[in-house]
């Protein structure tokens, strides 16, 4: 069920893609749909050109035959489709479950619209209970992670801070060469406040809040697609 919701909700983004454009391709379980019925599209005649966010992405999209560029190539994007943890009030994201949110923030940023795609379950009320997850430089991962635990103390945090392991129990290191620190928040009253706080630690690469750089998501749920979209910015 799960996997057909995912898949409903990246039938539902590809609607959005028009010949010619220049693509982020996310990552993680729900962006590899999109990227799969991409895939169907481009084989069928169209063009598009994308970057994706991550070597796992890439090697997927290669394989399917879709064109790839990068960000030196293509420094502006049309439209980056992609998957999150929570998407909370506001379009405000966690994402880096899958460890690629350096690539991925960095790609969306880029994008004249990032467009997330969910199955329900990721759609929260107040982020924080998906562990988030920060890069942070191998040079000094010690004091980094003090830093980090002092950040998590001043801003209420109900769990523990801990190294990502792969799943035989080695050191998780991200396409980067960084590891990541899974930060076990709880609650995420103020995702803007803890951003700046997080963005202060020297050896702190980046974190997967993802604030004010989601337009649109597409959530698919039992009952059909429900399109959130992010209210127009002032000014
Ligand atoms: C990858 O680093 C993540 O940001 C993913 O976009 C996020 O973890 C969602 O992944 P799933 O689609 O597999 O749930």
């Amino acid at each position: 069920m799960g996997e057909e919701l995912k898949r409903e909700a990246a039938r539902r983004a590809l609607e959005e893609v028009r010949p010619g454009m220049r693509l982020g391709l996310g990552t993680g379980s729900t962006a590899r749909h999109f990227v799969e019925l991409l895939g169907e599209r481009v084989k069928a005649g169209l063009e598009v050109i994308c970057v994706p966010t991550s070597e796992a992405t890439a090697a997927q999209a290669r394989g399917l035959g879709i064109a790839l560029s990068d960000l030196e190539t293509l420094p502006a994007l049309d439209l980056t489709i992609d998957g999150a943890d929570e998407i909370g009030p506001g379009l405000a994201l966690i994402k880096g479950g899958g460890g690629a949110l350096l690539r991925e923030k960095i790609v969306a940023a880029a994008s004249a619209r990032m467009v997330v795609i969910a199955d329900a379950s990721k759609q929260v009320s107040l982020l924080g209970r998906f562990p988030l997850p920060v890069e942070v430089n191998l040079f000094g991962l010690g004091a980094t992670s003090l830093a980090l635990q002092a950040v998590m103390t001043r801003f209420g945090a109900e769990g523990a801070l801990r190294r990502r392991l792969t799943p035989d129990g080695a050191p998780f290191v991200t396409d980067g060469g960084h590891a990541i620190l899974d930060a076990f928040f709880g609650r995420i009253p103020d995702p803007e406040a803890l951003s700046r706080a997080l963005l202060d630690i020297p050896g702190v690469v980046e974190h997967g809040l993802f604030l004010k750089l989601c337009v649109r998501a597409y959530v698919a749920g039992a009952n059909g697609i429900e399109v959130l979209d992010a209210a127009p910015r002032l000014g």
